[in-house]
């Protein structure tokens, strides 16, 4: 695993659009794994940006969103498919048939996750998985206990993950977090070919010290990426505040050549 420590969030969502796009120029047709939430927002920006531009091609990129509210249609607008077409899909020149998440609204939703994955089989498997990592240590909606082995399903969301969600439903329009929704599961989001967790923050030190340095324990969902051989972690200075070998880790990203092209963005 490589951990890279950038002095501001903006820099880290930066630093995280660059390996998507170069991803994205290396392999053209790259199946993209992506993650919502605020942390995703300005990295979204970021590769809209470039596709403006002209400097990135969508066109036959395919993706696959970690997860999605169960009962949230795609026209509400907390559903997760609408967050997506609206931070990234609606600008970028990427084919809608291409984008995929889970249809939380399905009448059966073991059948919707086992497509799913089928869905994900078919397309050749995801080469880079875009995370972040909640509050509750999850990854996607993987909460404490989920099995490192697990595969996309539907779940039950943890009071924490209630509370962190939770500002973004508006109860006086008469919106109502789900507390449950489908997501990969974490032996789903181990198969992906790469990892590139993005992580920003004060308020997440803590968690994402106990993930990366912290035992590998189905406790903290994000610990597992521990197994990944093929994962970089990219934080702002606030969410590296809790790590213990950050010294390290600064000089890994200086010294290594692979992050040469890397280092001034
Ligand atoms: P956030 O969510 O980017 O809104 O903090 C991340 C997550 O819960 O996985």
């Amino acid at each position: 695993m490589d951990v890279i420590i950038r002095p501001d969030a903006a820099s880290a969502e930066a630093l995280t659009a660059e390996i998507i796009a170069n991803a994205l120029r290396v392999k053209p047709n790259l199946t993209l794994g992506l993650a919502t939430g605020a942390t995703m927002e300005k990295v979204y920006q970021r590769l809209a940006d470039m596709n403006k531009a002209g400097a990135l091609d969508f066109s036959l990129c395919k993706t696959f969103n970690l997860d999605e509210y169960v009962g949230l249609p795609a026209e509400d607008r907390n559903s997760y498919r609408y967050y997506m077409n609206y931070h990234l899909f609606d600008r970028i020149n990427i084919d809608k048939r291409n984008t995929h998440l889970e249809d939380g609204t399905a009448a059966d939703l073991e059948a919707e996750c086992a497509h799913y994955e089928q869905l994900m089989d078919e397309a050749g498997g995801v080469d880079l998985q875009l995370l972040g990592i909640g509050l509750s240590g999850h990854i996607g909606f993987n909460e404490p206990l989920s099995s490192f082995s697990s595969r996309t399903r539907a779940v039950n969301l943890t009071p924490t993950t209630m509370a962190q969600n939770g500002p973004y439903f508006d109860p006086a329009k008469g919106e109502k977090m789900p507390n449950r929704a489908l997501t990969m599961g974490v032996g789903t989001i181990l198969d992906a070919r790469k990892l590139v967790m993005l992580v920003t923050g004060e308020r997440k030190a803590d968690i994402i010290a106990a993930a990366l340095e912290g035992p590998m324990t189905s406790m903290v969902s994000g610990s597992a990426i521990q197994l990944h051989d093929d994962c970089v972690v990219i934080l702002d200075e606030a969410a590296a505040a809790k790590l213990t070998l950050k010294d390290y880790y600064r000089s890994a990203f200086e010294n290594d050549p692979k992050w040469d092209a890397y280092r001034n963005i």
